[in-house]
């Protein structure tokens, strides 16, 4: 019973997936298998630890850009039906760069982020090539993943279990299983069955700060660092200060001295951060689950002691972009098996 779809982790991609699945009447059939579940925190779990916003830090390959716009419509479509719930809110963006970031990547954005404009050279930051204003969305990042759990739970009837798996065939363990979604992020290094090389982590640390008069979002991206500044919605004022890039680094202790490195990067672009008075309440570390090439989101179908053939789809890999990237990703995975699903609906409405 319910396990004709298992998804194997609840951090953001996990719970968009199932978000989207429910969404197309499949709650029921969903059983949602995780080490960690939201309100959990661990180095092993990314998702609580991100900012999170929508930002133009992605690729410019064609995947990462067309995530970013079905996951900034739908963020976006969220953020107005039901912000308050979600803790999603619109907020003013302004994101400076370096080196001109390419071409590709402008056209496309400008093509869908609302209220997109190039600043002049004036309105830039000396040093800076180049400057976007746009109307981003910020993400309270554990409550999201808190409100999605509760939503599939409460209205979908999602079964979630917490469990950690040795190796990818025990998300078969149930002889009705159908479908298994792979949403492991840095899991999806070590466990048995697929190990991927092309897995990394990408290190992040960041301050949680009140400072209430902040009301925008403002990000500079350097060649070799990321400083930026978000608002959390509803917060009571607290603003994430961040941060780092850090390839290949996987521990979750945090430093004195990148704790620094933010504050002076962060109040030298943002001097209104200290005038109107900005309180440090904690640092966190984050790894981000990154994958060389991008994210993989793709079925395949595997065989299980001689049995027949069994479906299994990865989304996994979304890097620094999984809130932002979450629910084109679960779009795309859920695209790759639209048969199977067909077949389990008609079940379903026979019962
Ligand atoms: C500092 C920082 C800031 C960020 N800011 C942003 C931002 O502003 N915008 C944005 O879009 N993204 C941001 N990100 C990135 C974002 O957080 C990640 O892309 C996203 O959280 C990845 O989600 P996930 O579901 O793939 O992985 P996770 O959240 O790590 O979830 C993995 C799940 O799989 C489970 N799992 C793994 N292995 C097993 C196993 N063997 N058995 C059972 N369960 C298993 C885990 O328990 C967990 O439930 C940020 C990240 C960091 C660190
Ligand atoms: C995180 O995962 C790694 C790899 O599986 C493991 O070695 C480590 O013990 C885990 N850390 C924690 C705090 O769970
Ligand atoms: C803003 O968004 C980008 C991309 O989604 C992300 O990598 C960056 O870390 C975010 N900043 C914060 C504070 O979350
Ligand atoms: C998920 O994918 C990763 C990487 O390919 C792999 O190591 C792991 O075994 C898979 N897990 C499941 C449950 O499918």
């Amino acid at each position: 019973m319910g396990r004709e779809i298992v998804i194997v982790g609840a951090g953001v991609i996990g719970l968009d997936t199932a978000l989207l699945l429910a969404e197309r009447g499949h709650g029921s059939h969903i059983t949602v298998v995780a080490e960690h579940l939201p309100g959990d925190t661990s180095i092993n779990y990314t998702s609580p630890w991100a900012g999170a916003n929508f930002s133009a830090i992605s690729g410019g390959d064609t995947n990462a850009l067309r995530w970013d716009k079905l996951g900034y419509e739908s963020m976006m479509k969220l953020a107005e039906e039901r912000g308050v719930e979600a803790c999603i809110a619109k907020t003013q963006s302004l994101e400076y760069w370096d080196k001109m970031p390419p071409r590709t990547k402008i056209d496309s954005m400008a093509g869908y982020l609302r209220d997109f404009k190039i600043l002049p050279p004036s309105e830039i930051p000396a040093g800076c090539q180049f400057g976007i204003s746009f109307t981003t969305i910020t993400v309270n990042a554990p409550r999201y993943i808190q409100y999605l759990h509760n939503l599939l739970k409460d209205k979908y009837g999602v079964t979630f279990i917490r469990q950690k798996l040795s190796k990818i065939s025990a998300a078969f363990s149930s002889p009705s299983t159908r479908i298994v979604f792979n949403c492991t992020g840095n899991g999806a290094r070590v466990l048995e069955g697929v190990q991927d090389a092309k897995s990394y982590p990408t290190r992040g640390q960041i301050l949680l700060t009140k400072a209430p008069q902040i009301s925008k979002n403002v990000m500079r991206h350097g060649e070799d660092y990321e400083t930026y500044i978000i608002p959390r919605p509803q917060s009571n004022g607290n603003v994430i200060l961040g941060g780092f890039m850090q390839k290949g680094v996987s521990t979750g202790d945090t430093f004195s001295s990148e704790s620094e490195s933010i504050l002076q990067r962060t109040t030298a672009l943002l001097p209104e951060l200290v005038e109107g008075g900005m309180e440090v309440l904690a640092a966190f570390s984050g790894l981000r689950p990154s994958r060389e090439g991008g994210a993989r989101v793709e079925r395949t179908d595997i065989q299980l002691d001689g049995t027949k053939s069994r479906t299994l789809v990865h989304n996994y890999g979304a890097g620094g972009t999984g809130f932002q990237a979450g629910l084109g990703m679960a779009q795309d995975a859920i695209r790759t098996v639209e048969n199977e699903l067909s077949k389990l609906s008609l079940k379903g409405s026979r019962l």
